[in-house]
């Protein structure tokens, strides 16, 4: 059962590394060609920050069915920091009046995101698309 969830945890992270790029590369875009803030932007980062909690959620099974390498409390923490900066951008908007929203919070928190989730993983000793679960 945990090598089943762990190859599931590991696999979905690509899934998640996926949206964040696509997230950041149109918030990049919409920055630079100054193009109005809409949908699209909204649906990319929610879509990111959706299944970075998915991938939470997962984690936090794995943790209860029975993780132990001590690192792991080390990833949890900055994973669970990582999910509610991807969240940040989302909220802080939805307060804000439509012409005052932009794709810079987008950019900033995602690119944040993305990096905790690479330090995140560095106490298991692999990078963003490195693995340790398919090693013989
Ligand atoms: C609260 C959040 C999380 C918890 C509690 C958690 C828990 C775990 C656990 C228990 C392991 C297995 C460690 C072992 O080998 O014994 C693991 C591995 C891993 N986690 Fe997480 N995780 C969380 C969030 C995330 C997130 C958000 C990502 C990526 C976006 C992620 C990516 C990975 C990867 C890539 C591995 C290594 C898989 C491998 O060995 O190939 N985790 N995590």
């Amino acid at each position: 059962m945990f090598t089943g969830l762990l190859h599931a945890h590991s696999g979905l992270r690509y899934v998640v590394l996926i949206a964040g790029i696509a997230a950041l590369t149109w918030a990049l875009f919409g920055l630079v060609t100054k193009r109005p803030y809409g949908r699209p932007m909204r649906i990319l980062g929610a879509a990111y920050a959706g299944l970075l909690h998915l991938q939470v959620v997962l984690g936090l099974v794995l943790l209860v069915v029975g993780a132990t390498r001590t690192e792991v409390w080390i990833h949890m923490a900055i994973m669970l920091c990582a999910a509610v900066v991807a969240q940040l951008p989302a909220s802080i908007l939805k307060r804000r009046p439509v012409e005052e929203r932009t794709f810079g919070i987008h950019a900033g928190g995602i690119l944040l995101s993305l990096v905790l989730i690479w330090l995140a993983l560095m106490p298991f000793g692999i990078g963003l698309f490195g693995s340790n679960a398919f090693a013989p």
